[in-house]
């Protein structure tokens, strides 16, 4: 059946017109009648801003809607779409306009990250929504299925690959052998990387996208400073060999959970990169995909999968985002806003227990072991296996007559703080030449 629409258009405000924000305007302009259809009025787009009113932004976007002076278009906006990225001037336009009764859909994780609750209580003292889908893992619906979907359940997890980046870079060095640098170029060159990449490989796309995850799921406000953050930098071709050896794959993961101690309940959140065992799914999440699990007591696991990023699947989760708040305009009612009752405490990283990974170089002689052992032990850490690796190529070469030798020990879990002073007590001890890695171990 097809229903009377409102014949007054609802106006939107474009900010941004880079990758994401020229394929929104393609959506918008291709799938006008039907968007119409669905919301119960027309969109109109009314201007898009735009930094640089000279730079070629393909065929989709509109040159006569292009402005620098994106105040005084919010001004005029019942929607704002809010693809232009970074703190300022976005912070600012996007309170302007929530003050200002228009509704918000923004992609901008590292805006929410830092300062989402300023966000949210705007939204609610003007009565208007504020969407986020595409903050978190491009196309995959991720944000609607924990805030509303779920909303019901009680989340205990969520693990997940939320950076395509990083995953790319990664998934070459495992195919290739290639080193960290010679991927990260290769993935410049194919434009799955950034000219400068140093929010994703540093980890701060994923902690960002993290503490949005951890908020909605746990009704709790986690900021990015509340997510302990390690990039994939550090990861070596010889990490990933000995990961290949053991039968496991090497991920940056984003994992928030809740965790039980003596004080209670808490919250912990953390991006660090992983050897996953190869059997689980996660691992054979490949190039520049995403996945999340999210586990709930009632629900069990749950597996999303997709596009994490790039043009059209982040603009596909916009469009949903902006018919949603399009609709609520049109027949009334609001979405979800701000869910932070719970306000549990966030675990400092030093409690959490993991298994870990640590390779190092070391001399080859009798007693050599027993040491590691026993430094290994005196801190209450179990060694879950212990082999030789292959010396590594680019080493120092040994003096005369000496021998060294590497070795990779698999822990059981243990505390943070313990792994981390077990670690400065083995690089200090004459027994080993370097301590060359330390990774976590998860999914077993
Ligand atoms: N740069 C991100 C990624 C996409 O590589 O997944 C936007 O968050």
């Amino acid at each position: 059946m097809t229903e009377t629409l409102r014949t007054t258009p609802l106006r939107v405000a474009v900010l941004g017109a880079g990758t994401v924000g020229s394929e929104v305007l393609r959506l918008l302009a291709e799938q006008q009648e039907d968007l119409a259809q669905r919301i119960g009025a027309p969109l109109e787009v009314i201007g898009v801003a735009v930094r640089d009113l000279d730079r070629d932004r393909g065929p989709h976007v509109d040159r006569a809607l292009l402005t620098e002076d994106a105040d005084s278009l919010v001004e005029r906006a019942d929607l704002v779409v809010e693809v232009m990225g970074g703190l300022e001037p976005a912070r600012s336009l996007l309170l302007r306009a929530l003050g200002n009764g228009a509704s918000v859909v923004t992609a901008n994780k590292a805006l929410l990250a830092a300062d989402g609750a300023a966000l949210y209580q705007a939204a609610d003292d003007h009565g208007v929504d504020l969407h986020f889908e595409a903050a978190v893992a491009g196309a995959i619906p991720l944000v609607r299925p924990i805030r509303e979907s779920l909303a019901g359940d009680r989340i205990e997890r969520v693990l997940g690959i939320v950076n395509g980046t990083t995953n790319f870079v990664l998934d070459l060095m495992t195919r290739s052998g290639a080193g960290f640098d010679d991927a990260l170029a290769l993935a410049q060159e194919k434009g799955f990387a950034e000219a400068d990449p140093t929010a994703d490989v540093e980890g701060l796309d994923a902690a960002a996208k993290a503490s949005i995850l951890a908020s909605l799921a746990f009704h709790t406000r986690v900021g990015i400073q509340d997510v302990h953050c390690e990039g994939i930098t550090r990861v070596r071709a010889e990490d990933i060999a000995a990961a290949t050896r053991m039968g496991r794959v090497i991920k940056l993961l984003s994992i928030v959970e809740r965790v039980e101690g003596p004080e209670g309940e808490r919250v912990s959140a953390r991006v660090y990169p992983a050897l996953l065992p190869a059997s689980h799914p996660l691992s054979s999440v490949a190039e520049a995909y995403n996945a999340v699990f999210v586990e709930a007591d009632a629900a069990g696991s749950l597996m999303f999968y997709g596009q994490g990023a790039g043009g059209a699947p982040t603009a596909s989760a916009v469009l949903g985002d902006l018919v949603a708040v399009a609709r609520q305009r049109v027949h009334g009612g609001k979405g979800p806003g701000e869910s932070s009752y719970a306000e549990l405490p966030i675990a400092p990283i030093d409690t959490l227990r993991t298994a870990n990974y640590l390779s190092l170089t070391v001399h080859d002689r009798p007693g050599v072991l027993a040491e590691i052992a026993g430094i290994l032990s005196a801190h209450g850490i179990s060694i879950s296996t212990l082999h030789q690796e292959p010396l590594l190529s680019d080493a120092a070469l040994p003096e005369e007559g000496e021998q060294r030798a590497r070795i990779g020990i698999v822990t059981h879990r243990a505390e943070e703080s313990a792994v981390r002073e077990a670690c400065e007590r083995l690089e200090a001890t004459d027994a080993v030449i370097s301590l060359d890695s330390r990774l976590r171990v998860e999914g077993d």
